[in-house]
């Protein structure tokens, strides 16, 4: 495994890449909003690294992609849990990609509400999944960002973070440890030109909302990876909610007393 500072010294890129500049570092790749995102990116001959825990899978959306013009993919399976492997994932990734433009974080898990209020251990691996990886996959990153002077970091957050409702509090606190560090982070690199973006989806038909109450009525994936995609290419960094419509939504949802809020059946 890498050490420390293995990352750190990733080299600039080395293959001819000026007709496909785009080099991303997808993690959490076979996700249903990072799978479409990919599809936008492939379309327009970027060099993706893919990192999911499912080889078959992550072997599959690679021959897709590649189908559909991308430039360079090459894939790592791994369970994003293992803190320790993060160094020297990160500097086999960048390696391979020859550089990097954009990380995209896009693995967690929504975990089980009821099961998370009675096993500590449930509520955890959600934390940990959700935050506690992001965290550390981040500060890895942000730094050897930081030390190239460029780079987007992209981050899956969600609207879940942004109060805490009886119906999914554990996730919800997840994703709103993650924005607040997100934010942090942000706040502190920006303007050493690293573009920070926190993404704050509202309900997105995929694999993690499967078969909820409601379910057919959530965002459409396509939608939702075209405006991120989007937002990505701009690389500024800031906070994007999608669809667009939550951000006013949730300006509400924060302004409800907690007298009321702790009445209604969120
Ligand atoms: N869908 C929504 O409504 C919604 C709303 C707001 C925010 N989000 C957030 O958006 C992100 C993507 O969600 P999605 O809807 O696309 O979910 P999804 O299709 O269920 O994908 C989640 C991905 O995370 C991966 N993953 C989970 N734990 C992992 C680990 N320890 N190591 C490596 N990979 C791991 C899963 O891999 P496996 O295939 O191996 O399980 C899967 O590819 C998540 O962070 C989610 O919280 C989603």
């Amino acid at each position: 495994m890498a050490e420390t500072a293995t990352v750190l010294e990733a080299p600039l890129p080395t293959r001819d890449l000026s007709h496909n500049p785009k080099r991303y570092l997808v993690l959490g790749a076979t996700s249903g909003i990072a799978e479409a995102t990919c599809r936008i990116w492939a379309a327009e001959g970027a060099n993706l690294f893919l990192v999911g825990r499912s080889e078959e899978k992550l072997r599959a959306m690679a021959g897709d992609l590649r189908v559909r013009g991308a430039a360079f993919v090459d894939i790592a399976a791994t369970d994003l849990d293992r803190l320790e492997d993060h160094p020297g994932l990160l500097a086999h990734a960048i390696t391979q990609l020859g550089g990097l433009d954009v990380a995209y974080l896009a693995f967690g898990i929504l975990g089980e509400q009821p099961k998370a209020e009675t096993d500590v251990a449930h509520a955890e691996q959600i934390l940990h999944t959700n935050l506690t990886a992001p965290v550390s996959m981040l500060t890895w990153l942000a730094n050897f960002c930081l030390k190239q002077g460029r780079g987007t970091l992209a981050v899956l957050s969600s609207v879940a973070g942004d109060r805490g409702r009886k119906s999914n509090y554990v996730y919800g606190a997840s994703k709103a440890g993650l924005t607040a560090f997100v934010d942090g982070l942000r706040n502190r690199i920006d303007r050493d030109g690293v573009g920070v973006l926190t993404i704050k989806p509202g309900p997105v038909k995929t694999a993690m909302t499967a078969g909820m109450p409601g379910s057919e009525k959530f965002a459409d994936v396509n939608a939702v990876a075209k405006d991120i995609a989007n937002a990505i290419a701009k690389g500024e960094g800031g906070v994007m909610y999608v669809p667009a419509k939550w951000r006013p939504i949730m300006a509400v949802v924060r302004a409800i007393p907690d007298s009321v809020f702790k009445k209604l059946n969120l």
